[in-house]
């Protein structure tokens, strides 16, 4: 008896014939159980004898099955330790971080910049209407900038003499689009996408301009001085002299083009120190047609505005010598001007 189970046990395939095995044997109603009920029925000389052998029967029989169970156990261990064996000496491999772009990165430092200075953030479509992007700002169908500006007009169906529209050519119609939904007085920068069509070391068919605009009862040219200079010198973190030269612009009068001081060295250019100059925006005060196009009051309310190029600020903050690089994708040169991990 006491061999055929401890047999079984070792012969148990799994813990389900293990289990079945234990039931067999000392279960409620197994044979080891069975024969120490039927020890009450035994002479006390037989009880004596087979009371204690049963005892240990059942004792061995326990621990057998204990111990196999445990063999189960360390097998599934061994086995988990075996699949799921991994190289912790394996070096990883180089993990990539994307990045803002350059152009982002201006764009959000521009904008802390004016916000510090009371300025909101405004926008415009990029697909704009003729109206908004030329006449409103003061430049009818027969005027020359209209050329001069290489404008992308959207293509018609045959038959529609509606106006096209256009990839608007400056940030200039959010001026507009400001003062008609939000009036006077106001003070906004409208960074964003604008396009002519040109393509050289200086020009993208895209490109980034950030617009600023000022309304109130007296602001002024002194104020716009003031408030580029002050905007140039946190940008480049040095103090940096601004040039104001007459200029024209349909939409602002006067008008003056904007250099700030430079210096240049076998081709490298920097900011706020030497004697040259380097133009960088155009700037005005806001034509009186200009502000009845937005709906303003010309008795109540002038003011200034200026448009500035992103892309040129970020090739000179970041000493970037082409600007068609800022559009090309390339992780290598991200990499190179630190732009990407
Ligand atoms: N819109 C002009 C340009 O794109 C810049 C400008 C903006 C000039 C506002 C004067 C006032 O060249």
């Amino acid at each position: 008896l006491r061999q055929s189970w401890l047999t079984r046990i070792a012969d148990a395939s799994d813990e389900a014939a293990l289990e079945e095995a234990r039931v067999a044997a000392i279960g409620k109603k197994g044979e080891v159980s069975l024969k120490m009920r039927e020890l009450g029925k035994m002479s006390p000389e037989e009880r004596q004898t087979a009371g204690p052998a049963l005892n240990a029967l059942k004792n061995e029989l326990t621990s057998a099955l204990a111990a196999r169970k445990e063999s189960f156990a360390n097998a599934a261990l061994e086995e988990r330790l075996r699949s799921e064996w991994m190289d912790v000496s394996l070096s990883p491999r180089p993990m990539r971080q994307g990045s803002i772009h350059p152009i982002s990165q201006v764009t959000e430092e521009v904008t802390a910049i004016f916000a510090d200075m009371g300025y909101s953030v405004a926008e415009g479509p990029q697909i704009e209407t003729d109206w908004y992007n030329f006449d409103a700002l003061n430049i009818p169908s027969h005027h020359p900038a209209r050329a001069e500006m290489d404008t992308f007009y959207t293509a018609r169906a045959e038959g529609d003499d509606r106006p096209p529209h256009v990839l608007r050519t400056h940030t200039s119609p959010v001026q507009i689009r400001h003062m008609q939904k939000h009036s006077a007085p106001c003070r906004i920068i409208a960074p964003g996408r604008v396009y002519r069509a040109d393509y050289d070391q200086t020009h993208t068919p895209m490109f980034h301009q950030v617009e600023g605009l000022a309304l109130g009862e007296d602001i002024s040219m002194a104020n716009l001085k003031w408030t580029l200079e002050e905007f140039f010198s946190a940008f480049f973190g040095r103090e940096v002299r601004t040039r104001f030269r007459a200029s024209h612009f349909p939409f602002t009068e006067p008008s003056a083009e904007v250099d700030i001081q430079c210096s240049w060295e076998n081709g490298q250019v920097r900011v706020g120190e030497g004697d040259s100059w380097l133009e960088v925006l155009g700037s005005g005060m806001v034509h009186p047609h200009v502000l009845k196009s937005g709906g303003i009051d010309t008795t109540k309310f002038q003011g200034f505005a200026f448009g500035m190029g992103i892309d040129r600020m970020a090739m000179l903050k970041y000493g970037i010598p082409d600007l068609r690089a800022f559009f090309d994708s390339d992780l290598r040169w991200l990499r190179h001007y630190g732009f990407s991990a």
